[in-house]
């Protein structure tokens, strides 16, 4: 992405000439102040929200259309910073179920892969449960099964560890270890950044620098 430019309300900029290049398998600390445009970035980088200027480019191309945002919403993966955002099936099963058979999984397939992913994170056992019956934890957990069922090749993700215990944190560890690809990921935890991180940057002044 080049010299984005985005602001909520005219004259206030959250993000000023923002430049950033990732490489497919980089694995990457998104580190910056509270209210520095960290979530912000994220929802450009998906097309949740439009900047006032500047280009996102996907594997070479600008992203100019709702075709250019589907085939980059297909390869990355975002987890929401608020799972609340992200889960609202009837049960958690479903809502990890609901991507793979929305891609056309038949529904055996997509319960197992389901189940598959569910037990890689620790939390089989919570498959029927509602998930406004869920902990803070176990929801940030099931949110980011719903997006590793889909098998995206790079993942967004915002403060994955923010209220996680540290068992449930040692379980995002090895699931972030065990993933195939790249990732941006947000953490005021500087312990867990760098236990899963090989760079990071920073927000500071509506940019990004190294560090
Ligand atoms: N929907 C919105 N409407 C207006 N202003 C907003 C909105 N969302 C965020 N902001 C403002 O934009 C700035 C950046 O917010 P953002 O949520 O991107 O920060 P952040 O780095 O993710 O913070 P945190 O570490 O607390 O998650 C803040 O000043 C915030 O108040
Ligand atoms: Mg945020």
């Amino acid at each position: 992405m080049t010299e984005i430019c985005f602001s909520y309300r005219p004259g206030i900029p959250v993000l000023e000439g923002l430049s950033l290049a990732i490489e497919q398998g980089q694995r990457l600390a998104l580190r910056g102040h509270n209210g520095s445009g960290k979530t912000t970035l994220f929802r450009i980088m998906m097309g949740l929200l439009l900047p006032q200027s500047g280009t996102i480019f996907f594997m070479g191309r600008p992203v100019q259309d709702e075709e250019g945002w589907r085939k980059l919403r297909s390869c990355i993966g975002m987890v929401f910073q608020d799972p609340d955002d992200q889960l609202f099936c009837p049960t958690l099963l479903d809502d990890v179920a609901f991507g793979p058979l929305n891609s056309g999984l038949d529904k055996n397939s997509a319960k197992e892969l389901s189940m598959e992913v569910l037990r890689s994170l620790g939390i089989e056992d919570l498959a029927d449960c509602p998930p406004y019956t869920l902990s803070g934890g176990q929801k940030k957990l099931g949110s980011l099964a719903t997006v590793l069922s889909m098998r995206p090749a790079f993942l967004l993700l915002d403060e994955p560890s923010a209220g996680l215990d540290q068992d449930a944190t040692d379980r995002l560890i090895g699931a972030l270890r065990n993933f195939p690809g790249g990732y941006l990921v947000s953490s005021h935890d500087g312990d867990f950044i760098e236990k899963v991180t090989e760079e990071s940057l920073h927000m500071n002044h509506r940019h990004l620098i190294p560090g």
